[in-house]
């Protein structure tokens, strides 16, 4: 299933056109963003006691201490103030030896930007790329922020969906997605691994995409803040293939990425891009003027996360893995329930039987078992009646959230 989504399809619950046009001028794009489900639910749930919450994305682990030492050295060392606005240097010739360490890949430093968050990462290369009235062709399911990104840069987004099969989970129609693509498309946009899906998209995939790509004179960007959170590799060092795998230097190819899930630092809001050597000054001029830099002593967390989080990531994974497959079981063993087996990410994406209402499901879910999971309807027009359920939580939580959540089971 393909969708076009205008930006002025949809005008969020609480604004009638009538207060719009007596209320203070914001800027119409501000009035026309689509609603969020997952914030409805998410306030809906707001001062319910004892709720069990996994609608967010992210662990329940804090920072480990390596992390925040390095941290407060560089504070003590005086490192508080500006810094250069693609990154410090050594994080940035750090991140390069990274994916010569794990990834086996030459990317010089200059082909690095360090950025405010994997979210400020994805803005940034937008923003660089996208006027009103290009279209953005986008593989959902996906995480709602990055279609609310692409409405604030005016453009379009135009929705391809992945199919699902119960055998098969969830997969890639190549066809589908070039059908969707027009005159005006400046950007194919994947994330890969997925968040909500757990789908990741196969080296000849992305070769493919990026040939297509390369034919039209369009960018791909490729949102990958969830490669290290994989259950199964080809690879010496455990990570989901990545488009920088397949690419040629100059392809016109960003991909984003995060310091967020991997190194349990969803708070500290660092990320980075790497893009060809013709992005640099680019990227530099929109994140000067959107940020400066990104906050300077972080960074050397940042850094000790990238040298010494190797241990760290895969105590994370092997706890994820096993929680993925407790999960799975008791969705098999419930009868009701329809979820593809996450090869990646720390998110189950399912679908009870006959319950295509998903906010309706996520409410019942709130109430009747007091867990808060995200509707899937948040991840794109075609994700009706899905529900997310993030399983980076300890193994006592997820079965007690398992087992409170077998009375709404029980009773679809
Ligand atoms: C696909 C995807 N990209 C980016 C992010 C955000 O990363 P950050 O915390 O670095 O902004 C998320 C967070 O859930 C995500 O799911």
């Amino acid at each position: 299933m393909v969708v076009k989504q205008t930006n002025t399809e949809e005008l969020r619950g609480h604004e009638t056109v009538d207060e719009i046009r007596k209320g203070p001028k914001f800027r119409p794009v501000l009035h026309a963003l689509t609603s969020n489900p997952g914030v409805e639910m998410m306030n809906y749930a707001e001062g319910k006691k004892d709720m069990i919450t996994l609608g967010q994305g992210e662990g329940d682990s804090p920072t480990p201490d390596f992390i925040c030492d390095a941290t407060y050295q560089a504070m003590q060392d005086g490192l508080t103030t500006y810094g250069p606005t693609l990154g410090q240097w050594p994080l940035r010739e750090t991140l390069s030896q990274y994916y010569k360490n794990i990834y086996e890949l030459d990317i010089p430093e200059r082909r690095i930007f360090v950025t405010s968050s994997g979210s400020t990462a994805m803005h940034l290369s937008l923003a660089s790329l996208l006027d009103k009235g290009d279209e953005v062709v986008a593989i959902t399911p996906i995480w709602k922020n990055l279609i609310g990104a692409i409405e604030l840069t005016q453009a379009e987004n135009v929705q391809v969906s992945l199919d699902f099969d119960k055998e098969q989970g969830w997969s890639l129609d190549l066809d589908k997605l070039f059908g969707a693509v027009t005159p005006k498309t400046k950007v194919i946009l994947v994330v890969t691994p997925s968040n909500p899906t757990g789908w990741s998209a196969t080296k000849e995939e992305m070769k493919a995409i990026l040939d297509f790509a390369r034919e039209r004179n369009i960018w791909v960007l490729s949102d990958e803040v969830y490669g290290r959170i994989v259950y199964d590799s080809d690879h010496k060092n455990m990570r989901a293939d990545s488009f920088l795998d397949v690419a040629q230097d100059d392809d016109l190819l960003l991909v984003v990425n995060s310091f967020s899930k991997s190194w349990a630092m969803t708070g500290w809001r660092l990320g980075w891009i790497v893009g060809p050597k013709i992005a640099e000054d680019k990227i530099r001029d929109v994140a000067l003027y959107n940020n400066l830099c990104p906050p300077t002593f972080t960074q050397y967390g940042a850094i000790a996360a990238l040298n010494e989080g190797e241990d760290f990531l895969k105590s994370q994974v092997d706890l994820w893995r096993s929680n993925r497959d407790i999960l799975v079981d008791r969705f098999k063993s419930s009868g009701n329930v329809d979820m593809s087996y996450p090869q990646a990410t720390f998110y189950g994406f399912f679908k009870v039987h006959g319950q295509d209402d998903c906010k309706l499901m996520t409410k019942r879910f709130i109430d009747e078992a007091g867990v808060l999971l995200a509707p899937g309807c948040a991840f794109g027009a075609t994700a009706k009646g899905y529900i997310r359920m993030c399983f980076a939580v300890s193994e006592r939580r997820l079965v007690e959230a398992l087992d409170r959540m077998d009375v709404v089971l029980q009773n679809s």
